[in-house]
């Protein structure tokens, strides 16, 4: 469901699965203390970029989302620097700061490596790569569900190369060798931006991929939790936790940018059944139908 600004939401507690098209610091308010499993979100940064002229009140959104968060669970606050006559702005670093000073642990500052940066040859400063993802939270992180990869098979390349997998001894060197198959990957996650998915996520100017919003959404919560994203723009985080089996609401203050991110919650045909309640306040509420299991890997651009 969207539900403006103006309309009859006070006194009421979010709905689950819900887009809130008003300012944020309106949707936390109506929220009760401990409320959420999850923050994935990216908030404007600096005044990069316009996004219709909205701006935002960094502080008392700080303190609001310390408030609605749950004790263990976390924010991943995704975000950048300006760079102006020369210096890069420091925004994130203070914000990080700030975050901490109001009480939360800083868990985690991971990279959002884009593999393929916008060049930058006229600068005196190699091209910006990375965007900085901290991981926010209250008290200590109570859910980490990791994403591993394998580790270096030494037994394939031993048998590639032509030799026996029999020690000396005759023991079977794979079961000798007790190594971890798998491993966390690293705090760095990397995803090009050279293919939007095909949906009408590239109509907002700033969008994250939908793979980052993925990654986090699996590492930090659990099925049937709660995610938020006080900024949702063109909707990832909402779509990303309903393809997970999430529920999600989002914030969002550009009407335009509601519009889009129905469009594409619209767009997974989600069953009634599977908690999902989209419907307009104007009177075409349409029920979504058939949801894909999982997003796979769109490595859209932000
Ligand atoms: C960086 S974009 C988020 C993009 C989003 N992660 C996505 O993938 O589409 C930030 C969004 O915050 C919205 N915004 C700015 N101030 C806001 C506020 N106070 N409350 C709610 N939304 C706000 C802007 O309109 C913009 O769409």
């Amino acid at each position: 469901m969207i539900i403006g600004a103006g309309q009859d939401t006070a006194h009421r507690a979010p709905k689950k699965n819900t887009i809130y098209c008003e300012n944020c610091l309106d949707t936390m308010s109506r929220m009760p203390d401990d409320f959420v499993d999850l923050v994935v979100t990216s908030p404007p940064y600096d005044d990069f970029r316009a996004y219709n002229g909205y701006a935002f009140d960094f502080d008392s959104i700080a303190i609001e989302l310390y408030r609605i968060i749950k004790t263990g669970c976390c924010i991943v606050w995704i975000v950048g620097d300006k760079t102006e006559k020369g210096t890069e702005s420091g925004t994130s670093f203070r914000q990080a700061l700030r975050f901490m000073e109001l009480g939360f642990s800083l868990n985690d500052t991971m990279i959002y490596e884009k593999t393929n940066p916008v060049p930058q040859p006229t600068s005196k400063r190699y091209a910006q790569a990375f965007e900085y993802m901290f991981v926010l939270c209250k008290g200590l992180v109570s859910t980490f569900n990791p994403i591993n990869e394998e580790t270096l098979d030494y037994y394939k390349l031993w048998k590639n190369k032509g030799k026996t997998n029999r020690n000396k001894n005759g023991i079977n060197r794979d079961k000798a060798c007790n190594w971890n198959k798998t491993k966390k990957i690293s705090n760095i996650f990397k995803y090009s931006l050279s293919r939007w998915s095909n949906d009408c996520q590239s109509k907002h100017p700033a969008t994250f991929p939908e793979q980052l919003a993925n990654d986090h959404i699996l590492s930090w919560s659990n099925l049937g939790d709660l995610v938020y994203d006080p900024f949702l723009g063109s909707g990832t985080t909402a779509k990303t936790a309903l393809v997970n089996g999430r529920n999600f609401i989002g914030s969002e203050i550009s009407e335009e940018y509601c519009r889009i991110a129905e469009e594409r919650i619209h767009a997974l045909r989600i069953p009634a059944q599977n908690t999902m309640d989209i419907c307009h306040t104007a009177p075409n509420s349409a029920m979504l139908q058939g949801l894909k299991p999982h997003a796979g890997n769109t490595g859209t651009s932000a």
